[in-house]
């Protein structure tokens, strides 16, 4: 780190320094997600606004985190805001089903062909974990393949060859490891080749139509083609994981876009509005596996729900920002130009020795390094410099009211004008 960027960043952020002290008693490395700590403490926030952050000594950052990249609207969007207050006074928790919900699902179903059943949880992680345990259930097999630098969540089973060598366990407390295999992205001969070993158990193969935590990397249609090919053959399940893609770049999924013909599509993030959220969508002749029915327990496959799922402040959330983005569609042409804007003015600087990935309005930045001249998988954007990329988001963060969760992808919302991402590339000249 950059000494004279750090002792700025120390002194502009004298509260967050304390307060974020009281939170390391408190809480397991001070943060309640492994990927908020950074050194040498993350700034603590008081408030949100548009496009910004505000922290607890009065700072200001232009925010390209966005709240894990849900705030497709910004922060606080009026009419987000409106709605929910409005639903606030009605109250936020029932527990029961209520019309919120079926105003949400209505919008989903129709943009998004694959949902002709839906069931809401309250988090990505969940969405995941139950995908994968329908898909066990219709086909009655084990193994669900994932892809190398695949992040679907915390959930158990699909903590597995997330960060590069991908070899080594992620964490203890993991079992039956071996009926989750990995495939390298957009590489299809070897990833048919590693699924043909085991196509007799194959419930299922996960994947991110973007590869978002691993590096902000489109797949290739054809390989998703090649993919979903196989798969079909081989009565396993295709799900694509849209958490971070869904309602990012068009109003609906990222799939239709290239032909493609999931069985099960999991949401979360933008379609709760900033509420917590995650939805599994699903055909009926898959769906109906979780129908509990008349049927045995053997037979069905019992997924989802909980507590809060379906809770009508997220329901309103959600539906308040997906009727926003339906009527207002200028905004995904808005978002997408400034997405390419960036991806084509970034590449200019640092002498062209990076490569900038992405898609729509989701950019990152990778140094490249180690002989890497083209960032296709998570291997690739892994041997990149990610010691410079995270010392270069802090340089913003300290020097120039720019936020990025350092080394993570930046998302631009509808909040951001042209104006925000020319300095953030001027910013970006001067590392
Ligand atoms: C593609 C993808 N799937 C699943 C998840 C997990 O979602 P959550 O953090 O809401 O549990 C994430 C989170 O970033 C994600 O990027």
């Amino acid at each position: 780190m950059v000494l004279n960027y750090l002792s700025e960043y120390k002194k502009k952020t004298k509260r967050s320094a304390k307060l974020f002290t009281k939170s390391k008693k408190l809480h397991i490395n001070g943060v309640s997600h492994n990927i908020r700590f950074f050194e040498p403490y993350p700034f603590v926030v008081k408030k949100s606004s548009g496009k910004n952050l505000i922290d607890v000594d009065d700072n200001k950052y232009t925010d390209y985190w966005m709240g894990h990249w849900s705030l497709i609207l910004g922060h606080g969007p009026k009419n987000v805001k409106e709605s929910l207050k409005k639903q606030i006074e009605k109250s936020w928790m029932y527990g029961t089903v209520n019309e919120q919900t079926i105003l949400l699902s209505e919008l989903i179903s129709k943009a998004v062909p694959v949902a002709e059943k839906i069931r809401y949880v309250t988090s990505g992680t969940e969405a995941t974990m139950y995908a994968i345990r329908l898909a066990r259930s219709v086909t009655g097999k084990k193994i669900i393949a994932k892809i190398d630098g695949g992040w679907h969540g915390y959930t158990s089973d699909l903590l597995k060859s997330v960060n590069w060598p991908f070899s080594e366990s992620e964490s203890s407390g993991v079992v039956n490891e071996e009926k989750i295999i990995s495939i390298p992205y957009n590489n299809l001969e070897k990833s048919i080749s590693i699924l043909k070993k085991h196509a007799k158990n194959l419930a299922g193969v996960i994947i991110e139509p973007v590869l978002g935590g691993g590096g902000c990397i489109p797949a290739t249609p054809e390989y998703l083609k090649g993919i979903q090919e196989f798969i079909h053959k081989n009565k396993s399940l295709f799900i694509l994981d849209e958490i971070v893609t869904g309602f990012r770049f068009r109003f609906g999924c990222l799939y239709p876009t290239m032909k493609l013909n999931p069985d099960i599509v999991t949401l979360g993030k933008i379609v709760g509005g900033g509420m917590a959220i995650g939805v599994i969508c699903g055909k009926k002749e898959i769906m109906k596996f979780a129908d509990t029915t008349g049927k045995k327990k053997s037979e069905r496959s019992y997924i989802g729900g909980g507590t809060f799922s379906a809770n009508p402040a997220s329901m309103t959330a959600g539906f308040a920002t997906l009727n926003e983005l339906k009527t207002k569609k200028s905004a995904y042409t808005k978002i997408n130009n400034l997405g390419e804007f960036t991806r084509k003015e970034l590449s200019k600087s640092f002498d062209g020795k990076v490569a900038i990935t992405g898609k729509g309005s989701l950019f990152m930045t990778h140094f490249l390094n180690n002989g890497i001249t083209e960032i296709r998988n998570a291997t690739d954007a892994a041997k990149c410099d990610n010691l410079q990329l995270a010392k270069y988001h802090f340089k913003m963060t300290a020097h120039d009211g720019i936020f990025f969760l350092p080394g993570k992808l930046g998302a631009i919302s509808n909040m951001h004008t042209k104006a925000d991402i020319k300095k953030m590339i001027t910013a970006s000249e001067n590392i």
